[in-house]
């Protein structure tokens, strides 16, 4: 029995030793995902304090609780650690590094490149290595294939590897980790194999296919979709505020046909580490093969547009009450990315405040998810949603509709609410003095 075959008994056995390297959003869910299956999971992180919190029970993953991560650890199922001498006595070795963009908004692999040279060094035969985070198509090919066949060791043959993307929604809990089919493609079918018997112990469904490439392509495919048709519902929004028509109306009577219509809505602007980036690491590739991506910059353009426009309506709503953006007293709620997370990567909130700032509005915020954010050289601390706070604002602008917040309370006390998320819209009184995207 070949080395690769005796891997698929380890796993079915659950002796297959599982290692993740980049223990955040992504990695973490992952490994205790695989830890309460009944593998032995070590985790690893450049980040010292990540590995401490985990050592000390602590997670620093919303969607994480602490009793999973207690569970086990009791077990002994679970290890963190910053040293990757121990990659050598792992079987699987997952890869969930951020893969974010340069200032010159081309793809950073540098994380990824690190990745791989810790691998490389100690890769041996039997291992299956899995690549999970969101890259342009080509990426497990061009730079992984390389680099591990640098060792002497054959793909397919001595070694496995694959990409299966991560389509985890952070803070979404209307599906469990299981319950969303996971996509595999390898090198050669052998690794798509071994890659969809480890997968199944996590997941419901798994979904092979032909290639890394293939692979890599499903999960852009994923996200630009999504870019795209923001940045369409973005541009309705602009439309819509021309025509005088509420754009939220608009979408919501749209959305009741039951076929042939998905809802996407309109907002401040794109955030996450996910939808504003990942579709320029398409665009990015498609670049260096001369094909111009247009319908990802037309959205690009639009989506990254939203923060100043968001900033103009305020002004705008300042001066019909005779107020100048500078040294009025802004009210946001809501700074994260989205609802219900505390994550501010890339967070629209970002730009719309330093512009603000830069006007010289006096900035104060209200998030229960996020205690402090910095931008532009300047600390924000979040405050009390108290009384005092809502009466004293000149405008209440929310970026994020975090849910638990009391909106009629906030339209109540409020001198005039400017509403990006439409999370007014089971405010029934107070009409007048909510404006919308
Ligand atoms: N967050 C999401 O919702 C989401 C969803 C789907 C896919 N993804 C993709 O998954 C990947 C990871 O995203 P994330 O949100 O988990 O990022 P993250 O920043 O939350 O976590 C990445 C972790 O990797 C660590 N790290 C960086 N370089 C490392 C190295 N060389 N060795 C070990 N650890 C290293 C960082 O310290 C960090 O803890 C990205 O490619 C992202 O696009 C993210």
């Amino acid at each position: 029995m070949s080395r690769l075959e005796e891997l698929r008994q380890k796993i079915e056995s659950r002796e297959a030793r599982i290692g993740v390297i980049g223990l955040g959003y992504v990695g973490l869910p992952l490994a205790v995902e695989f830890a309460k299956a009944g593998f032995d999971v070590t985790g690893f992180d450049v980040d010292a304090d990540k590995i401490r919190a985990l050592k000390d029970g602590r997670s620093y993953i919303e969607d994480v609780p602490e009793s999973d991560i207690a569970e086990v650890r009791s077990k002994g199922r679970f290890g963190a650690t910053t040293d990757f001498a121990a990659l050598p006595r792992l079987d699987v070795i997952n890869i969930c590094v951020p893969t974010p963009l340069t200032r010159q908004k081309d793809p950073d692999v540098s994380h990824m490149a690190a990745a791989i040279e810790e691998i490389r060094k100690r890769l041996r035969v039997g291992q299956l290595v899995i690549l999970g985070s969101t890259t342009y198509p080509g990426t497990t090919h061009e730079l992984f294939v390389s680099a591990l066949e640098d060792t002497g060791l054959r793909v397919g043959e001595d070694f496995s590897l694959c990409f299966a993307p991560e389509r985890i929604d952070p803070g979404n809990d209307r599906f469990t980790v299981r319950e969303v089919p996971k996509v595999v493609g390898g090198e050669t079918p052998l690794c798509t194999d071994l890659a969809k018997s480890v997968f199944e112990t996590i997941f419901d469904s798994v979904v092979p296919v032909s290639s890394t490439q293939c692979a890599e392509m499903v999960k852009l495919l994923e996200n630009t979709v999504r870019a795209i048709n923001i940045g369409l519902a973005n541009e309705v929004a602009l439309m819509c505020e021309r025509l005088g028509l509420d754009v939220w109306e608009v979408i919501e009577a749209a959305a009741t046909k039951p076929y042939g219509f998905m809802k996407f809505v309109p907002g401040p602007g794109l955030g996450g580490h996910c939808i504003p980036v990942d579709p320029s690491y398409l665009s990015w590739k498609m670049k260096s093969l001369n094909f111009s991506a247009r319908f990802i910059e037309l959205a690009t353009e639009i989506n990254s547009s939203m923060p100043e426009h968001v900033v103009d309506r305020v002004g705008d709503l300042l001066n019909e009450r005779r107020l100048a953006v500078n040294g009025s007293k802004l009210l946001i709620l809501g700074v994260a990315y989205k609802r219900d997370v505390g994550d501010m990567r890339e967070s629209p909130a970002l730009d719309v405040v330093a512009h603000l700032a830069r006007r010289g509005a006096e900035i104060h915020y209200h998030d229960p998810h996020v205690r402090e954010f910095e931008v532009d050289g300047h600390a924000y601390k979040g405050e009390e949603l108290s009384d005092a706070a809502l009466e004293g604002a000149d405008l209440v602008v929310i970026l994020t509709d975090h849910s638990g917040i009391d909106y009629d309370h906030v339209v109540d006390l409020a001198p005039h609410v400017f509403d990006t998320r439409n999370a007014t819209r089971e405010v029934t009184v107070g009409g007048d003095k909510i404006t919308k995207l």
